[in-house]
């Protein structure tokens, strides 16, 4: 289903999805998910006028600004622990991300704030600003790139060696590790044994090489690197985190970065270069990162890499309590809250389907909201600006035609390939 128009497509999808369930709840779920993926602009505005608060047989869908909200803000109801199961296993341990308002979320996320503050977004940016366009001139010669796996995956696994500090042996080992991880924490909803155990696999390397090179980094004084930063700042004393509590952290840091940034730029990318006058916009806006930067978090809007947050419900808890979509939602719910579906929700976004650069960032849900807010927002959030800065200052940057210009996702939702057109267009079939 096709992008600028998605939205305009007629309803429908409540009852298909209505009489496939009572068929057989599998076949209900399965037409759920395909469309959570391709049609989920129809989907979501048809279940917020009819249907706001969805049960499944599987899971619990909430679609409205105020009820995601609601989700999200209420870890104590609304908890973190469906993640447990998956992650701590891989990285040996517990992370914030899988624990709700305990002494370690607490501890721990105020202490990575430290170690990932606003300062550092101007470095952060040089550093992304020097590798895209490396990157960008290695490609002009070619008249395209693969956006993915020549500008957007090395620019990530950059940022993870030289200002994270964490290298791995390579770049490609170091995606291999997050994407085997990431799958089955974010993908692997079915519980497939093959995926956990890939990510098993996958966890037990990389944490045997991060305790490898502890005791290296601290030899070497830590460096201007985050875990270098890391290691100086809890030495021994009441700061005193063991190394297990070390390498946690910093694999957190690769796992909560990579494939986020690496999908939210590829989506942002097709949704700026689908609209001539957008792209036209984003373009002049270039010198000032302020005004740039709302282009590119509304064009985020229009496609969310991240469409749904998962939650488990802790104890019974009446949901959108007082409205007429009141609904109990039963203890042990997994609850999806649907970011994607908030964003375009008008009660909380003005006429959504305009493409405003200059809306107010609050309706945004690009970080997460609430308790598990993204810790890395700052740093995160620059690199994907100066990365997509640095494309489109590219002259003659555009979409290919299909096939040639489609997101290539080899496995599952993690894009592989998309291919750009830069300079002039000198080939047949170019968009
Ligand atoms: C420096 C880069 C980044 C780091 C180190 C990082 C790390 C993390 C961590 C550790 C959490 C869990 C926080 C908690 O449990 O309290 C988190 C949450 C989150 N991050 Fe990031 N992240 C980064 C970049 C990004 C990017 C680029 C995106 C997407 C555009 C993103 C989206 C999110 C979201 C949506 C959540 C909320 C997850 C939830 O509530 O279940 N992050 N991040």
């Amino acid at each position: 289903m096709g992008d600028v128009q998605q939205h305009l497509t007629a309803g429908g999808h409540l009852d298909r999805y209505e009489a496939a369930a009572e068929r057989d709840p599998l076949e209900g779920l399965a037409l759920l998910s395909g469309w959570l993926r391709t049609e989920w602009r129809p989907l979501f505005a048809e279940l917020r006028a009819r249907r706001p608060i969805l049960h499944t047989p599987a899971f619990t869908l909430v679609t409205r600004f105020q009820d995601v909200s609601e989700v999200l803000r209420n870890g104590d109801i609304f908890t973190v622990r469906g993640y447990a199961s998956r992650l701590d296993p891989a990285i040996g341990g517990p992370v914030m991300l899988t624990r709700d308002g305990t002494p370690l979320n607490w501890r721990e996320k105020g202490l990575m704030q430290v170690m990932l503050p606003p300062e550092d977004v101007p470095r952060v940016r040089a550093l992304v600003a020097g590798t895209a366009d490396r990157a960008l001139d290695a490609a002009a010669a070619g008249g395209r790139i693969d956006a993915v796996g020549e500008l957007f995956r090395p620019v990530c696994t950059t940022v993870c060696a030289e200002y994270f500090g964490f290298p791995g042996p390579d770049p490609g080992t170091l995606a291999r590790w997050s994407r085997a991880i990431m799958t089955d924490v974010t993908v692997n909803l079915a519980g497939d044994p093959a995926i956990h155990a890939a990510s098993l696999a996958a966890g037990r390397e990389m944490m045997d090489h991060l305790r490898g090179v502890l005791d290296e980094r601290r030899a070497d004084g830590g460096g201007r690197d985050v875990f270098g930063r890391l290691l100086r700042t809890v030495l021994p004393g009441e700061l005193a985190w063991d190394d297990d509590r070390i390498a946690i952290n910093v694999a957190g840091l690769l796992l909560g970065f990579l494939e986020n940034a690496v999908g939210s730029m590829t989506h942002l990318v097709r949704q700026l270069l689908l609209r001539p006058e957008v792209h036209r916009a984003a373009v002049l806006a270039t010198p000032d990162t302020a005004v740039f930067d709302g282009h590119i978090w509304e064009a985020l809007r229009f496609d969310p890499f991240l469409k749904v947050i998962s939650r488990v419900c802790a104890r019974d808890h009446v949901l959108a309590a007082g409205t007429p979509r009141e609904t109990v939602v039963p203890a042990g719910t997994l609850v999806l809250a649907a970011v994607a579906s908030a964003m375009w929700d008008e009660s909380a976004v003005p006429d959504p389907d305009q493409f405003r650069a200059d809306r107010p960032p609050h309706p945004q849900l690009h970080f997460g909201h609430g308790p598990h807010a993204c810790v890395g927002v700052h740093p995160g959030a620059a690199v994907i600006s100066e990365t997509v800065r640095r494309l489109v200052l590219r002259p003659g940057l555009r979409l290919l035609d299909p096939p040639d210009g489609a997101v290539v996702r080899d496995r599952d939702v993690f894009p592989d390939r998309f291919w750009l057109g830069l300079g002039a267009p000198d080939r047949d079939g170019e968009a």
